[in-house]
């Protein structure tokens, strides 16, 4: 049933490229417009609405970060992101023209549900982003978009961390289509290259070798740090979260820009640090900053491990090991640059004699709050 793989988790994360086409199937007409009819949610209604927030945990959480940049981008309307676990209990601000959308794998996370159910009783509309069919958290919501990942069975999320990131951007464009902000005329162009992105996963995958590799000349360490910004920063946390679930190694992950107020002082000699590199074809302003930033940590004595665009030669003189990945527009890239730090985790693990699938402590739902 693991389909020739040691691992669910490896063939799940080979899965990816099939995943995230089956969640774009049938949700772009023709024309290249979204049709998102099955959200049950009318058109007048999500016109109505005047702040998002997004409420997930874990690496649905990660998701929802990412979310945030997309929707505050293609609607121009404000957008928070919440651990589902800290919402309800500060009394948050909701009322009918928010749109609450709860992002969850199993559709069962007690956090989540018990989020959402506090946003209801605010009178707040509440959109689920879910992989699993029939689920509590779809059915206590007003409206759902499920994910087409298939079955998740490791407990590490990967597939349905790559399909939560689709239905996120196809929220985020859809209310952008129906609000017609002035970005609507991106809507189009982002659809084309959302469905490259398929195939950019698939050759993503095809040049893992040597992220494997240096995964196992890793295993001794006992901490390896992450950084990213913009939406590179919850890159950054997906990577350490997987980390630390498999490997059970000190991860952490920063927003770069944060370095120099803290970080900063844990790098010293060999600390393996992997730096998520933004397009230099998208903002340069951010692509810039973080190469100084790769420069600053190098010259305190840090391994660089970089993931960033083919052809990116202004990052390659500070990197100690390189990562390529295809050029996406700057919102996509978690979409590519998330896959990497997925093969290094599981290899990692593997290396450090983890048990991949079923990690110490941990369960693939968890429905106690
Ligand atoms: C991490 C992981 C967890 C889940 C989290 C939410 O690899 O699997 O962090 O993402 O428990 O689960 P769902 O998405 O089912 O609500």
């Amino acid at each position: 049933e693991k389909g020739g793989y040691d691992y669910f988790m490896l063939k799940e994360i080979a899965e990816q490229p099939k995943a995230v086409a089956d969640t774009l199937l049938g949700r772009i007409d023709a024309s290249g417009s979204l049709t998102l009819d099955e959200l049950r949610l009318p058109d007048s209604e999500l016109r109505e609405i005047d702040k998002v927030v997004i409420v997930a945990c874990g690496t649905a959480y990660h998701a929802g970060m990412i979310a945030k940049y997309a929707i505050e981008h293609w609607t121009r309307m404000p957008c928070e992101t919440e651990l589902a676990s800290e919402f309800r209990y500060r009394d948050p601000i909701l009322d009918t023209r928010t749109l609450v959308i709860a992002v969850s794998q199993s559709g069962e996370t007690m956090d989540t549900l018990m989020a959402l159910r506090h946003a209801r009783e605010q009178g707040a509309k509440v959109l689920a982003i879910c992989n699993t069919n029939g689920s509590t958290i779809p059915r206590e919501s007003d409206a759902v978009l499920y994910t087409h990942a298939g079955p998740e069975v490791a407990v590490a999320s990967t597939k349905a961390f790559l399909t939560q990131l689709v239905a996120c951007y196809l929220v985020a464009l859809y209310l952008g289509q129906v609000r017609g902000t002035k970005w609507g005329d991106e809507v189009g162009a982002v659809i084309r290259e959302l469905s490259e992105i398929g195939t950019q996963v698939e050759e993503v995958l095809t040049t893992m070798e040597p992220v494997r590799e240096l995964a196992r000349g890793l295993a001794g360490k006992n901490t390896v740090l992450f950084l990213g910004r913009h939406v590179g920063f919850p890159v950054a946390l997906e990577g350490a979260l997987k980390l630390k679930e498999l490997a059970y190694m000190h991860a952490e992950g920063f927003a770069a820009g944060e370095l120099k107020h803290g970080p900063i002082a844990l790098i010293e000699d060999d600390v393996p640090v992997v730096v998520v590199v933004p397009s230099p074809r998208g903002r340069s302003v951010l692509h810039d900053k973080i190469v100084s930033n790769i420069q600053e940590i190098r010259a305190r004595g840090a391994r660089t491990i970089v993931i960033a665009e083919r052809g990116d030669e202004a990052v390659r003189p500070y990197a100690d090991h390189l990562i390529e990945v295809p050029h996406t527009p700057t919102l996509l890239q978690p979409l590519v640059a998330t896959v990497p730090l997925q093969v290094f985790a599981c290899e990692l693990a593997t290396a450090r004699g983890n048990e991949v699938d079923q990690p110490r402590n941990l369960a693939k739902s968890v429905t106690v709050e």
